[in-house]
């Protein structure tokens, strides 16, 4: 079975109703990033931090997975599809994809702001918290998000399946954040890439395949394409 991988980003869940970060009427045009989404916005003011993640939390359990989520799980039976999301929402999983792995943390995931940063899962009966929520050891419990100026802990394991890829799909990333959009470097030479996405995105190295379309009717195409060539 040849290896898919399949890099995604916040177009993928844009169908299921979830805002994307730097289109236009997207949520970085709508909050400041380092007002939530940096240690520093953590230390000065972890209210409006926790907040902006308690929406974010709210919406995600609204939300359902789309024809492109579903698409990816259908994949599973030719192929063995590795996911590397950038998305902190759980629409891959709850649609049924098997290996996933998240670049930029979970939301429905919190974290230990103590030393030993242990991570809880977050239960449906209580997806809002405050300054006031505590771990077990009594430090506040911060989102399991990867902020910006943080590691991304996951990275090497990214770099590792991409090595592995015998095809590369990025679907509805803009591929400006680093280090994911550096994982393109990480893929052996020659392999089909295909990238789905409704609007243009710059991709270095590489020539991509583009299916200038939605998530939804992009993975169709992408299926039919992939069809051709196994
Ligand atoms: P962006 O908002 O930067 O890019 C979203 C991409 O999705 C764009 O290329 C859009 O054209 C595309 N898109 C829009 N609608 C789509 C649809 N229906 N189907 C497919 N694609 C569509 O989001 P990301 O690249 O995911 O990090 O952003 C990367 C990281 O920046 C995020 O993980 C987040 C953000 O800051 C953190 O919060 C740490």
């Amino acid at each position: 079975m040849k290896t898919l991988v399949i890099l995604t980003g916040a177009g993928m869940s844009a169908e299921s109703g979830i805002s994307t970060f730097r289109d236009s009427g997207g949520l970085w045009e709508k909050h400041h990033i380092e007002d939530v989404a940096t240690p520093e916005a953590w230390a000065r003011n972890p209210a409006l931090v926790q907040e902006f993640y308690n929406v974010r939390r709210r919406q995600l359990v609204e939300a359902v997975p789309n024809n492109g989520h579903a698409g990816l799980v259908e994949l599973e039976k030719q192929f063995d599809v590795q996911i590397i999301t950038q998305n902190v929402d759980n629409l891959h999983e709850r649609a049924g994809s098997r290996n996933v792995l998240h670049l930029h943390g979970e939301l429905m995931k919190m974290r230990s702001a103590g030393p030993g940063q242990e991570v809880f899962e977050v239960k449906p009966e209580k997806i809002e918290f405050t300054i006031h929520d505590k771990c077990p050891k009594g430090y506040p419990l911060r989102p399991h998000i990867v902020w910006f100026g943080e590691e991304v802990p996951e990275i090497g394991n990214a770099a590792r399946i991409v090595e592995k890829a015998d095809i590369l799909v990025i679907i509805g990333t803009s591929m400006q954040v680093y280090p994911a959009a550096g994982l393109l470097n990480y893929a052996r030479t020659g392999i089909p890439l295909y990238l789905i996405d409704p609007n243009e995105v710059e991709i270095s190295p590489g020539r991509a395949i583009v299916i200038r379309k939605g998530a939804s009717e992009g993975v169709k195409i992408l299926e039919e394409e992939l069809l051709k060539i196994i």
